[in-house]
């Protein structure tokens, strides 16, 4: 789909990309990442023929990038800018049609797509069409900055640290939703990043450049297991072992048959099952997480009422979609030996347990052939 052979940009002195060779399969994200300066961005704005190469060619879709017209190109290319870049005196639903507009499409047809595309990235249209983007949070703007990337639906999206102004936690929400986007429209992805997590959670490929060079191109796997030198091995990071979790999501390992019961339950009911299991969650009668009882706690004459722990799912749980590292750390963070999974809803779903946390890393291991991770000690679990 996308084919780079023998790309280089030279700026006086300066090889910003040197001879770069690169192909993007059709439906599938490739991640570049690599320290600043390394020629990231240079990349991406030859793709899309925002800059010129010095030498060698670009290739999207069979055809020579340097001869599609620049209406063909606003058609295949989307394109999210490193720094969001919105046009601060548009309103958000004006910032999603820019392309649309160039294109010609008449204003029922762009409102309906800024509608689709917000609700697509998480936002209610009601509330946001009419924004401006000073009136916007940084992670709100990076969502108006996907939803315009993705305005026109391009086959080929180009992501230039899309993700980079948020704070961890709405970066882990955009990167989830992202995944979900991409399952279901499967674009062709070039997606810029400085963060190693978020290259081994989104790409179907990554490709790791420095000084303008490609040093590594392959899968997240074969990276983690078998990096080519030791610029790969210190960019990828100590805990290469622990970095696989980030590939599982918890729904591929969880327990769908947790112990349960139902809060409304008598206590003798709840004491029972407790006693049966050593630990319960409970539901109300949706099967929503409410809290948990644990045998522990009943020690010492305590009745079941004083030993009932309220839940607040967001605190103690973890969505189905998010990454066994996700569910690891939380379980860590915590204390505990498990972790429920819930719906969206709140709905109770499953349970992960340390067990099966370790079962997925000795499973890649074994799946890899390769030897017990020994940079697994005790440190990386702190
Ligand atoms: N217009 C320009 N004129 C001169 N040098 C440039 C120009 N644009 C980029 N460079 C240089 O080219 C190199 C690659 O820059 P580029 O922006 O591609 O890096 P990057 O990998 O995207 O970095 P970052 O992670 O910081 O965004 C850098 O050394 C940069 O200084
Ligand atoms: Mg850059």
């Amino acid at each position: 789909m996308i084919h780079l052979q023998g790309v280089t940009k030279r700026y006086g002195d300066t090889l910003a990309v040197d001879e770069l060779t690169l192909d993007v399969a059709e439906g599938e994200v490739c991640v570049l990442i690599g320290p600043s300066g390394c020629g990231k961005t240079t990349t991406l704005r030859m793709i899309n023929r925002l800059i010129t190469p010095t030498s060698g060619r670009i290739m999207i879709n069979d055809r020579d990038a340097s001869e599609l017209k620049a209406e063909e190109l606003r058609r295949s290319l989307g394109y999210a800018i490193q720094s969001v870049g919105l046009f601060p005196h548009l309103d958000v639903a004006a910032n999603i049609s820019v392309v649309p507009r160039l294109l010609g499409w008449d204003k029922p047809r762009m409102r309906d797509r800024a509608r689709e595309l917000l609700e697509l990235v998480g936002l209610d249209p009601e509330q946001y069409m009419t924004k401006y983007p000073s009136q916007l949070s940084g992670g709100e703007a990076q969502r108006i900055g996907v939803a315009r990337a993705l305005a026109a639906d391009p086959p080929v999206l180009l992501m230039d640290e899309p993700f980079g102004a948020v704070d961890p936690l709405n970066r882990e929400r955009l990167q989830g939703e992202f995944a979900r986007i991409q399952r279901e429209l499967h674009k062709t992805v070039v997606f810029v990043t400085h963060d190693i997590d978020e290259a081994i959670r989104l790409a179907d490929r990554i490709a790791i450049m420095r000084d303008g060079r490609l040093v590594q191109y392959d899968t997240p796997e074969a990276i983690l297991d078998s990096p080519v030198d030791h610029f790969v091995r210190d960019f990828v990071g100590s805990d290469r072992a622990l970095k696989r979790l980030v590939r599982v999501p918890v729904s591929d390992v969880m327990d769908t048959d947790p112990p349960v019961a139902r809060r409304a339950a008598t206590a003798e009911e709840m004491l029972a099952e407790v006693k049966r299991t050593r630990f319960v969650y409970l539901v109300d009668e949706d099967g929503r997480l409410t809290g948990w009882l644990d045998r522990a706690q009943l020690k010492g004459g305590c009745s079941v009422e004083d030993a009932l722990s309220d839940a607040d799912p967001h605190q103690v749980a973890v969505a189905p979609d998010a990454s066994l590292k996700e569910a690891l750390s939380r379980m860590l963070g915590l204390g505990f030996r498990s972790i429920a999974v819930v719906e969206s809803g709140g709905r109770l779903v499953g349970q992960v347990t340390l067990g099966s946390v370790e079962g997925a890393m000795t499973d890649s291991d074994d799946h890899q052939g390769a030897p017990v991770a020994p940079e697994l000690d005790s440190g990386d679990l702190a």
